[in-house]
Parts: C-alpha cells; structure tokens; sequence
C-alpha cells in the first residue's frame, strides 16, 4: 500500500521505484516504527481523534504486529511498500481495517522516522557500552595475568624502554574508556523526541509532546520543528564514535599483529582467530585482527558520506536524509563485530615471556638508565646523553648489552662510573623506578588494575 497516490494519475516506474523505496534496509527499524505508533495512537485520544476504545484496539494489533515481527523480521522484505513506516500502517489496517487509517492523522513520515531512527540508536547504543565495557574487562584480565612480563616498548617502531604486557593492555583499556564515554555523551544530546514535529511546521494537533516523549523514554521533546525533521546530528555523531572507537581498535590489532610475527614473537595467538594458507601449510594468519584493522577503512567511510550528504542540505526533511542509514547500520554493526571479535582474540592469546623478557633486555633499552645514573653523579643530562651515545656505539660494536660491559670500559667513558652501576641498568630497575602516576612500575600497573575494575565494577566511564 503506498501512503500517497490521490495527486498521481500515473504509477511510479518500476525503475525509480526501486531507487527510491528504502525498506530493503529501513524494515530495521520496525520494533520502534512499532512503538512509535503506540505512543502516537496514544496521543491522538487525548486531542480526540481517537476514542479510548479505538486506541486500545490499534495498540493490541500493533501489540500482535510487534510479535510477529519479532519472531521473523525478514518477512517484512516479502513485501513491496515503500518503507517502513508504510509496512507497518499497512499490516495495520490488514488487521483492523479502516480504523487503521486514522493513525497517521496530525503525524508525518518525517517526525516519524526522526523518532524511529533515533529510538534505534538508543538501543545500539546500549549493545556498544556494554561490548566496549566487556572488552575493556578482558583487556584488565589480561593486564592481572601479565603483570610481570616485560617487554620493550617502542617509539618510531624502534625498542625504547621496557614496558610490561599489562600496561599495553591498559593503554587500550584508556582508550576505550573514552570510546564509553563519548557514546554516553552522544546519548544525552540523542535523548530527544522528534515526535509531534509533523512534516515540519509542528503538529496541528494540541498534543502534550512532553508526555509523548515520556511514554517512549526520551528525557525530553526537541524544541524547533523545522531543526528537528532535519537534524541527523546524533548520526554524524555516532559515526565519529565509531570512527574513533574503530581506529582504537585497529591499532589494538596492529601491535598483536606486530607481536605475532615471527620476528617478534611476543604473542602466539588462538587457532580460534586465526586461519591457515591454501598453499604454505606452515601459516597461522592472524585474520581475525587483520579484518578489524582493515575494518577500520569503511567505518571512516560512513562518516565522510554522511558528512557529505548533509553538507549544504535547505532546511527541513529532503529525501538525501534517507541516505542516512545504510551506513549507520553498517558502520554500528561493524563496530560492534570488531569489538567482539577482539574480545576473542585476547581469550586465547598467549604471552611468550621468555621470548618478551630477551627483546627487552636487547636492543638498550637500558640507556636512560645510564644516562640518569650519570646525572645523579652530576654529570648534566645533555653531556650524559652524548656519553651514553657513544657507550651503545661501543656496545653494540661488541654485540654486548650495556651490563655485559666490564667496569674498565664504562669507566673509559666516564669516570664517575662505579659498580653501582650494575643494578641501575637491570631491566626491574628500569620499570621500578617509573613510579609517577601513570607509570610502568609495578606498583602504579597493580593501581592501575585495581581502579579499571573498580571503574568498571561501579558502571562509570
Ligand atoms: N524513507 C524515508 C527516510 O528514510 C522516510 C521519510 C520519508 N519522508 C518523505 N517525506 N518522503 O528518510
């Protein structure tokens, strides 16, 4: 049933039917389409376009329609309607008849599917925090069970100082804790209903439409009709959530890619995430965190479309505005799978200590050490630094770690060296001593876990 046709004498080609009907992707919104109309038919009775009777007969079909709905969503593409809004009024009417045609009395399609659009992104909204939160669990169990496995960090790629495992792991548990909280900060602005706006001049129904944004759970009812038709804000900002949160995750699967390499070797990771060569039986290929990194490209994608799409659009509703969706479902899925695949991913990945320990004992990661240790003897840091320059230069010549030099050669260097030097560049002496907030120190990583849990135990971001 299409939802206009009186002004028409002609049918629509079935060429621009196709191009122009949009519920091959919109019958996603069918649950809230659903609602919507529960609240809409609930506000009709109180400006007395329905009778009690009336509404309670639309709400206990829709009540049915929501059921079926629920038990097989697909069968709503069996159908020819031009989008949701028009399935859901159709199906109505198939089964109450003609009172079914006094729902969208005073509503638009633009109001509607504002609300229906924005009452979806609440939900997903909810499925995001709570996978961001259940990774970022993983991420700080991993942290307790990796507290002492140390391993160089990098800069430029290149090994700088000795990290642990565990504080790899909470620099992502920080990320993601941003990710949490930018999605709590676009659901304030989202918690807004659209419905009662009309097409876009406000409804000529006197309807209370701070009740009616109660009845659906919004906090309150937007302020400005012709703002609120064309206002896909919460999508632009959803995306940017989910681009942000998307590169977060690919760099998550970048390092672990990195660390899986044989020339690393840091990580091995689960036959459950990673899959073999058609012709090279020696391979395990990490493609699970391979698709999350590669992933990333069209959630960035969405964002820039969508972007696009509303960049110089008049005020109010135009049809560009359906071009909203298909990218926001796809992007908020893959956001979504990403999140739960890398929550996998670190289930069965497993540390090679030994392998971690002899990296970050190599390639003098130690330096600073000998540097500050210097500079408490009163050597100024810049001199210090020039000094321990030319010590690696020398070490490396003899394919020796800074500690396997003899006191007579460090000595060579500097005269102020003694033996104390020793435990200064041992590799818990480097992490021991960053024991600022924030810090690699064992100390500060065991206050660092015990707050994640704490923080995500009590539900806060
Ligand atoms: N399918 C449309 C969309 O997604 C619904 C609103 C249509 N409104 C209209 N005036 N044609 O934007």
């Amino acid at each position: 049933m299409a939802l206009w046709g009186g002004r028409f004498t002609q049918a629509a080609d079935q060429r621009f039917k196709l191009f122009n009907d949009s519920l091959r992707f919109d019958y996603r919104l069918a649950e809230q389409d659903i609602t919507g109309s529960v609240a809409w038919s609930k506000a009709l009775v109180t400006v007395n376009v329905l009778t009690q009777d009336e509404q309670q007969q639309l709400e206990s079909a829709l009540g049915v329609l929501l059921e079926e709905v629920r038990a097989n969503p697909q069968q709503i593409l069996e159908s020819d309607a031009e989008d949701i809004h028009s399935w859901v009024e159709g199906r109505l009417i198939e089964k109450v008849g003609a009172l079914g045609k006094k729902l969208h009395t005073g509503r638009s399609r633009n109001d509607q599917v504002a609300t229906d659009l924005k009452l979806w992104c609440k939900v997903q909204v909810q499925y995001l925090l709570d996978a961001t939160r259940q990774l970022q669990q993983a991420l700080v169990s991993t942290a307790e069970a990796n507290q002492d496995a140390v391993m160089p960090g990098y800069t430029h790629l290149q090994r700088a100082q000795p990290v642990t495992f565990a504080h790899w792991c909470l620099a992502y548990v920080e990320m993601l804790a941003r990710d949490e909280s930018r999605l709590q900060d676009t659901l304030k602005r989202l918690d807004v209903s659209p419905l009662g706006c009309g097409a876009l001049a406000g409804t000529a129904y006197e309807i209370d439409r701070q009740q009616l944004a109660d009845w659906l759970g919004f906090t309150s009812a937007t302020r400005n009709s012709l703002d609120t038709v064309s206002d896909r804000d919460h999508v632009l900002e959803l995306l940017s959530d989910a681009s942000i949160g998307m590169i977060h995750l690919s760099r998550f699967a970048e390092d672990l890619i990195f660390f899986n390499t044989g020339e690393a070797g840091f990580v091995e990771l689960s036959d459950r995430v990673t899959s073999g060569s058609s012709l090279m039986p020696q391979k395990k290929n990490p493609d699970a965190l391979e698709l999350i990194r590669g992933k990333c490209g069209r959630v960035q994608g969405a964002l820039t479309a969508m972007s696009m799409t509303l960049k110089g659009l008049p005020l109010a509703y135009n049809k560009d505005m359906q071009e909203d969706k298909e990218g926001l479902f796809d992007a908020l899925d893959t956001w979504l799978d990403c999140l739960q695949m890398a929550e996998l991913v670190l289930d069965g990945i497993q540390v090679k200590r030994p392998r971690c320990q002899e990296a970050a004992e190599q390639g003098y990661a130690n330096s600073t050490e000998l540097a500050d240790y210097l500079v408490a003897k009163g050597v100024p840091f810049r001199e210090a630094h020039h000094i321990v320059g030319e010590v690696v230069v020398a070490a490396m010549g003899q394919g020796v770690a800074l500690e396997a030099m003899t006191l007579e050669t460090l000595q060579s260097f500097s005269s102020v060296i003694g033996d104390d030097v020793y435990p200064i560049l041992a590799l818990q002496s480097c992490l021991d001593k960053r024991n600022a907030q924030g810090g690699v120190s064992p100390h500060q990583v065991s206050v660092a876990i015990s707050d994640a849990k704490q923080r995500l135990k009590q539900g806060a971001s």
